[in-house]
């Protein structure tokens, strides 16, 4: 069929296999006229942002549950938001979050403007997720340029080019397929067809819409495309956390700075995280060093964090952080990385 026809195969072969998402409008009702609410659009395509869609469908859930719209989100308290966010890391984002609802209803009167143009300008909307909203919210012929576009492109043109290097070539073959009738449609079917079909391990080249243009598939190559360059290994990185809990059961927690790695979130106050960071206790007391670390990766380095516990009086005075009462104490309002060192934590310090 040659590159003509590739958004009609496309589109035709989403009309069908769609996923359905809480927020997607599928393409049935979309043909019908039914518009998909931009706000719920946009707080989807922040959380896909390094996420799957697995993970994302809870939190996008709670999140509209308790923020039904942009308005009422923009309202709410900073700590509030946080602790919804806590789990799906890449905590800038959900800072960045607030701060552009609460401009979409300081500077655009609570309504998400439409444009690519217009949308780049606001807190936390990059190129990617401008593009995203305006196609998806508001048929604008905006192209979107994801991990999964970029696979399904590189291997349509079997094209070596390694990335990042490859993202603006990517980007030319992608724009040169967007559909003028149906972008929105098109933009979650370029995405749905690299979750689903054109997948980096095993890509179900037989069932492809796109199988007979594909270049890779004709040249055997789909399983080496993208081309990556090499990326240079993380560091590991080293510190301790401090967990200590009060006679009354009251955990020993901070609120870290807003900038920073887990800017804004709640955690155990810890060294800083380097080679061989100083000690730095909140509190004096008998601290007890477990065996096990808590691990965890970031997108620069590994970090390894020792636990140390402790039990305090209960007139303990801490130089850091605040106790938060055994009742209101939720460690799922931690990041993945604290809730790591609670649990290693708990199994000495479970018994008030
Ligand atoms: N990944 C990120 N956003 C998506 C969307 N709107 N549809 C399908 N996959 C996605």
């Amino acid at each position: 069929m040659g590159k003509t026809r590739v958004t009609s195969a496309l589109l035709d072969w989403y009309d069908v296999h769609a996923r359905e998402m809480p927020w997607r409008v599928m393409p049935a009702d979309r043909k019908a006229g039914v518009r998909p609410d931009p706000y719920t659009v946009w707080l989807s395509e922040v959380m896909l942002q390094q996420t799957t869609v697995a993970a994302v469908r809870d939190y996008h859930r709670k999140f509209t549950a308790m923020w039904p719209n942009v308005v009422v989100l923009a309202e709410a308290e900073d700590a509030d938001v946080m602790a919804a966010w806590a789990g799906l890391g890449y905590y800038a984002r959900a800072r960045n979050l607030l701060k552009c609802a609460r401009a979409v209803v300081a500077e655009h009167d609570g309504a998400f403007p439409q444009t690519y143009d217009e949308l780049i300008t606001l807190p936390g909307i990059g190129p990617y997720t401008a593009a995203a909203i305006s196609a998806i919210a508001f048929d604008e012929p905006s192209t979107v340029l994801d991990g999964n576009v970029e696979r399904v492109m590189a291997r349509l043109y079997n094209d070596e080019t390694p990335l990042p290097a490859a993202k603006p070539v990517f980007m030319g073959y992608a724009e040169q397929h967007t559909s003028a009738n149906r972008p929105g449609d098109y933009a979650q079917a370029v995405m749905d067809l690299g979750a689903t079909i054109c997948t980096p391990k095993n890509p179900a080249c037989g069932i492809c819409p796109l199988r007979e243009p594909c270049d890779a598939r004709s040249a055997g190559t789909q399983l080496e495309l993208p081309k990556k360059t090499p990326k240079k290994p993380k560091p590991t990185r080293y510190g301790t956390a401090y967990i200590a809990r009060r006679a009354d059961g009251a955990w020993l927690v901070e609120t870290r700075p807003d900038k920073g790695l887990l800017g804004g979130m709640l955690g155990w106050p810890t060294t800083d995280w380097g080679d061989d960071p100083a000690p730095f206790a909140p509190i004096e007391a008998d601290w007890t060093t477990l065996n096990e670390t808590a691990r965890h990766t970031f997108t620069h380095f590994h970090l390894i964090l020792t636990v140390q516990v402790a039990r305090l009086p209960q007139n303990a005075a801490p130089t850091r952080g605040h106790f938060s009462a055994v009742d209101t104490f939720d460690h799922t309002a931690l990041p993945t990385v604290m809730q790591k060192a609670y649990t290693i934590a708990n199994a000495t310090l479970r018994t008030v």
